[in-house]
Parts: structure tokens; C-alpha cells; sequence
């Protein structure tokens, strides 16, 4: 959805903010517009509907040398796409620019309210009332960095705004339930402002993360090249920080087409490093608080693939600690009046840990007096900010729209909690039967990504057929029902999870030769599985098997067969198969050419409701 990125330093200031807008492309947009402060003192603003290049074609022939800008991708709610709506929305007489993600769901008043006071409007957009209230408050007599606290009082939703101020080249950023992150370069001099650590990665050393209704300060050419204040004016400490890498740059795909090759490919390395994070580095305590929590009945509320990751936790919570789960996606859960109890636990599982459905069912959570924790990707995240315990899932930056990696670490994180429960504490060796157990899956998935070009073959033959079944039992319905997310999202492709037992219950009436079942077939359940295919085969559909290796009536009844060896991954497995779904909706897409890491309609971060 909509991006932020704003920066301030000796470096052009507008190159970085394109370079940092196009990072925030696969979050999902549909005009793009900068605005800066120029060599000659002028403030200026571009914009345009369509790819962010349009509006990098637009400045190509300028001699552009900026100090200060702020950018925007916009990801149209209120106005229509057009060069107008998008963002910055500018005062060039006052020399203020600003930027705005989220909704300002009092827009229609406060504009009412402005146009009475003499404040003209150039956009239909909600976000231009911020800017009347700045030129409001402006005009009232107050001082930028004031009328930008004024103004903000004045918002009511979940919104984060960036401002740029001509006279003084500062920049200003607040939030509220919107994602906000400034970062510094120090030996640069640099400060940037984002939606999104990623458009930071490899710029700054020290990321920020302000809570709610902090307001940033970003100026040039002094010691404190960012401060932090609270709305009455004075110092606010309220804020995360941290150091970052500057070797890593997760923006590069190096050797890969995609980034989401890329992710699905660092899935092993990832794994190995899971049991070592808790068992031995800094996610110990988290793990050991995480032990410590009530819970009577454990509600998992996620959305999409977190979703599924939950469904697959539910069975590790019920199966190995026989504590009942209760996973819901999160824009039900909170308008359904769950029934929650105190000693109940709460458990929200979230990649980018901004989701809107999902941090309102949490917000939901707290209020009841429940614990919250949470199985999380980005640290200083909202979700990382309100729970009362978080365990990080290490999977670095995930770029790829359609989540791989994080799929799997959400996974054995919520594994490597149930075993320590199940255990009665954390020790030794527990912790070397997890890195086993660890090892051997990261090892198995290897093999696969070894066997990529033998799935793209079956790819290559069933990538144009017209809808697809996932289907599988017990552990493997939830990865039947990834699976077919995975390849909807990214291939355009109609497919649905089915329990492979529900399939004669209706969809059935579906199958002929132009349908394909991936049938998922674990050891367990075996025979009532290749039942539920035979059903399939009956009625002309076409059966991709992901199976046990060395059977002959798997062999026999597949159109195509993707053996599998499942010898000791035992609840594990579904990850191992996962990969299949994954490898296999990665080269169905690309088969058929569409945008595999940034699918149309679809935003990585979904931050409105
Ligand atoms: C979006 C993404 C999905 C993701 C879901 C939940 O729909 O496209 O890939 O699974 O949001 O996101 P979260 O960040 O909460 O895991």
C-alpha cells in the first residue's frame, strides 16, 4: 500500500528518495510524486499517475541537486488515480510539501471546517486536509514544527504524515497506528524517514522506530541531526533503536530472477539459525517470557499466509501440548465478539506485524485483560510495540509479495515454543533434538530446491489449465490451503485448498480434464488419501502427487509424481512439502509472465482494513 520516504543530506536527496520509493514498489501502488527543495531555492513537486519510472522518465532531462525531499507511492482510497490526487500535496507560497499514508477518517469535516476559514483544496484526496490544517495554522501565527503538532491533534484514524518545510530544509514525521521508521547515517550526515525499514537498508546504520504521536525531527547541519519530541514540545524517549548492517542489503537478488526465488532458496540457511537464536542468543528471554504466559485456550488470529501458518501451529498446540486453539483470520475475529477469557492466550502471527485486521484484534485482546504475544517478523513493528511478548521469526526482509520464508520460520517458531512447553523448560537437550530435528528439514529442503528444475517440468505441462485443487489431510490441509494461495497470488490462476475428503461434498462437479489436483499425501491417513485422488482420476482430472518416494500406486495413478522422502521430519513434514507448493507456483507464474514479485493488486503490508 502507500510509501514513504523522505531524506535529508549531502547526497542528492532526490535520487535516494526514487531509489527508496522503488524498493516500496512491491508493496503495491498507483502513482508515485517527489517533491524538493532545489539548488535556486525553489520548492518543487512532481508527480504522476502509473509506475514510479513515469515520474523517473519525467525528471530525467532536469539538473536536479537536492539537500531535502520527500516522496510518496499512493495507493488510491479517496479521489481517483491521477496525477493531482497522488502525493505531495504542496503550499508553494508557504513552502510546505506533505506526505500522507493511512485515512483520516474526519477528512469531510475538518474540510468543511477549512474551506470556511478561506483554505483552498487542489485535490479530492482526505490527505490534503493536513496540509489545509498546516496552512490553517500556519496562518494563525505558528511556527512549522507547532502547526505540524496542531494539525496532527486535530486527525482522527490511523495515519502517518511526512512534512517539508522550504524555509528551514527540515523535515517532520509523525504517526499514528501507521508505520513510521527514521534512520541515520551518522558519518554521512545523513536522516531519512520512511514507511518502511527497507527503503533504509544499506543507507542508514541506526534505525528508529517512534511510537504513536511522537513527533520526528530530521534537520542538516548540526550535531543532532534527529530529535524526537512529544506533542507538549518537549524530548520524547519514546522510541526503539538499533543498529543495522551496512553489508547486508537485502535489496539485491544477486544470482535470482525473482526475490521470491531468492527467499524461497534462503529457507534452509534460515532454519539452522532458529534453534541457536532462542536457545542460545537474544531470543532466550523472549522464548522463556513466551513459556511464563497463561493459557487456558490459545486464539491464533493471523491474515493470509500467517493465516495458514497458524492453522498448521494449531495442530503442533493441540496435538503435542493438548491446549485448545482457536485460530480465526483477524478481519473476522474482531467484529465477531469472541469469547475470551483472562487466562486465555492470545497469539497474533504477522510477517510485517503492520496488518490492520490484525493489530485491531489484538487491540481487541488487550482490552479483555488477556496476554498478547506474538510470532513476528519485524521488530519495532506495531504488532512488536503492543504485545506483551514477542518471538521474532529471523527471517530477515522478505520482499516478495507472496510470503515463502516467513511461512516456514513462523512455523517452527511456534514448534520451537510448543516443544519447550511440552518439555517444561528450555535445556541442552532440548535444544540439540530441536537443531537435529532443524537440520534435518533445512537438509531435506535443500535436496529439494536441488529438484527445481524437475517441478518447473511439471509446471511446464499443467500451467495451462484452467483451476486447481490443493488437496490433503490432518497437517496437510494447511498446506493445501497455502499452496493454492500461493498460486493465486502470484499466477493469477484460480485454485482452492480443499480437505481431500471434503472435495465430493461439491467441488467435484468441478473436476474434468481441464482441472488438476495437487494431491499432498503424507504417510498418515495413506490409503483414505489415494481414496479421495481415485475419486479425482475417475472424473478425468489431472493428479500432480506430492508423495512418499517408492510407491507404485502413487506412481500409477499420477499424471505427474513428485516422490518425497519423508523419513524422519515427522510433524515437520508440511514444511518440506510446502517448498513443492512454493517452487511450483514460482514456475507456473513464470511460465505464464506475470509480475511474481510484485502480483497485481496485491500490497505486502495491508495497513487499511
Ligand atoms: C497480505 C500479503 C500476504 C500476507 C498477509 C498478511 O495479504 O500479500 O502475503 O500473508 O498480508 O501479512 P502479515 O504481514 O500480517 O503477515
Amino acid at each position: 500500500m502507500c510509501g514513504i520516504v523522505g531524506h535529508l543530506g549531502p547526497q542528492n536527496s532526490v535520487d535516494v528518495v526514487l531509489e527508496g520509493l522503488k524498493r516500496l514498489e512491491y508493496r503495491g501502488y498507483d502513482s508515485a510524486g517527489v517533491s524538493f527543495i532545489s539548488s535556486d531555492n525553489n520548492l518543487k513537486i512532481y508527480k504522476k499517475k502509473g509506475k514510479i519510472q513515469n515520474l523517473i522518465d519525467e525528471l530525467a532531462d532536469k539538473e536536479i541537486h537536492a539537500r531535502s525531499s520527500i516522496g510518496h507511492t499512493r495507493w488510491a482510497t479517496h479521489g481517483g488515480v491521477t496525477d493531482n490526487n497522488a502525493h505531495p500535496h504542496v503550499c508553494e507560497d508557504m513552502g510546505i510539501a506533505m506526505v500522507h499514508n493511512g485515512i483520516i477518517e474526519n477528512a469531510g469535516e475538518l474540510r468543511e471546517f477549512l474551506i470556511g476559514e478561506g483554505v483552498k483544496f487542489k485535490s479530492e484526496t482526505d490527505s490534503e486536509t493536513f496540509l489545509g490544517l498546516l496552512i490553517y495554522n500556519v496562518k494563525q501565527g505558528k511556527e512549522i514544527k507547532e502547526a505540524v503538532i496542531e494539525s496532527f491533534k486535530k486527525i482522527e484514524g490511523f495515519s502517518a504524515f511526512v512534512v517539508l518545510n522550504k524555509e528551514t530544509s527540515e523535515i517532520f514525521s509523525i504517526k499514528n497506528g501507521a508505520p513510521l521508521v527514521c534512520g541515520m547515517n551518522e558519518v554521512n550526515s545523513e536522516v531519512l524517514v520512511s514507511s518502511d525499514p527497507y527503503a533504509l537498508a544499506g543507507i542508514a546504520n541506526k534505525i528508529y522506530f517512534p511510537e504513536d504521536q511522537v513527533l520526528c525531527h530530521l534537520s542538516a547541519g548540526n550535531a543532532n541531526l534527529l530529535n524526537f519530541y512529544e506533542l507538549d514540545g518537549s524530548k520524547s524517549t519514546r522510541y526503539i533503536s538499533k543498529s543495522q548492517s551496512m553489508d547486508h542489503n537485502p535489496a539485491e537478488k544477486g544470482e535470482f530472477e525473482h526475490f521470491m526465488l531468492k527467499e524461497i532458496y534462503e529457507q534452509p540457511e534460515l532454519i539452522r539459525s532458529l534453534t541457536q537464536f532462542y536457545f542460545q542468543g537474544e531470543g532466550k528471554e523472549s522464548l522463556e517470557q513466551a513459556v511464563d504466559l497463561p493459557r487456558t485456550n490459545l486464539h491464533v488470529t493471523a491474515c493470509g499466509t500467517a493465516y495458514y501458518a497458524g492453522l498448521v501451529i494449531k495442530d503442533f498446540f493441540e496435538q503435542i501440548n493438548r491446549i485448545p486453539c482457536r485460530p480465526e483470520v483477524a478481519s473476522e475475529f474482531r467484529y465477531r465478539d469472541p469469547i475470551l477469557n483472562k487466562d486465555d492466550l492470545a497469539l497474533f502471527i504477522s510477517q510485517s506485524g503492520e496488518t490492520a485486521d490484525t493489530l485491531a484484534a489484538q487491540e481487541l485482546c488487550k482490552k479483555t485483560g488477556m496476554k498478547t504475544l506474538s510470532i513476528v517478523n519485524t521488530e519495532g513493528s506495531t504488532l512488536f510495540r503492543d504485545c506483551n511478548v514477542n518471538l521474532l521469526i529471523r527471517a530477515g526482509m522478505e520482499i516478495g509479495v507472496a510470503s515463502t520464508k516467513a511461512f516456514t520460520q513462523q512455523v517452527l517458531t511456534g514448534r520451537t515454543l510448543s516443544a519447550v512447553i511440552a518439555n517444561g523448560g528450555m535445556d541442552d537437550n532440548l535444544k540439540n533434538s530441536l537443531a537435529t530435528k532443524y537440520s534435518l528439514l533445512a537438509e531435506r529442503i535443500e535436496e529439494l530446491l536441488e529438484r527445481s528444475d524437475e517441478i518447473r517440468t511439471v509446471a511446464g505441462e499443467i500451467y495451462r489449465k484452467q483451476g486447481f485443487f490443493y488437496t490433503g489431510r490432518g497437517v496437510y490441509f494447511p498446506i493445501a490451503l497455502e499452496g493454492a494461495l500461493k498460486l493465486k497470488e502470484i499466477a493469477y490462476v484460480h485454485a482452492e485448498g480443499y480437505a481431500a475428503g471434503e472435495l465430493k461434498h461439491g467441488p467435484i462437479a468441478l473436476i474434468d480434464e481441464e482441472k488438476v489436483n495437487v494431491a499432498l499425501v503424507g504417510p498418515e491417513l495413506y490409503e483414505k488419501t489415494v481414496s479421495n485422488i481415485q475419486e479425482i482420476k475417475a472424473r478425468k482430472g489431472i493428479i500432480v502427487v506430492v508423495g512418499p518416494q517408492g510407491k507404485k500406486d502413487l506412481e500409477e495413478i499420477a499424471d505427474y509424481y513428485i516422490p518425497i522422502n519423508f523419513d524422519g521430519l515427522e510433524e515437520l513434514s508440511p514444511l518440506y512439502i510446502n517448498v513443492v507448493n512454493q517452487l511450483l507456483a514460482y514456475h507456473i507464474a513464470k511460465f505464464l509472465g506475470t509480475d511474481i514479485d510484485k502480483p497485481r493488486n496485491l500490497a505486502k503490508s495491508v495497513t487499511v482494513e
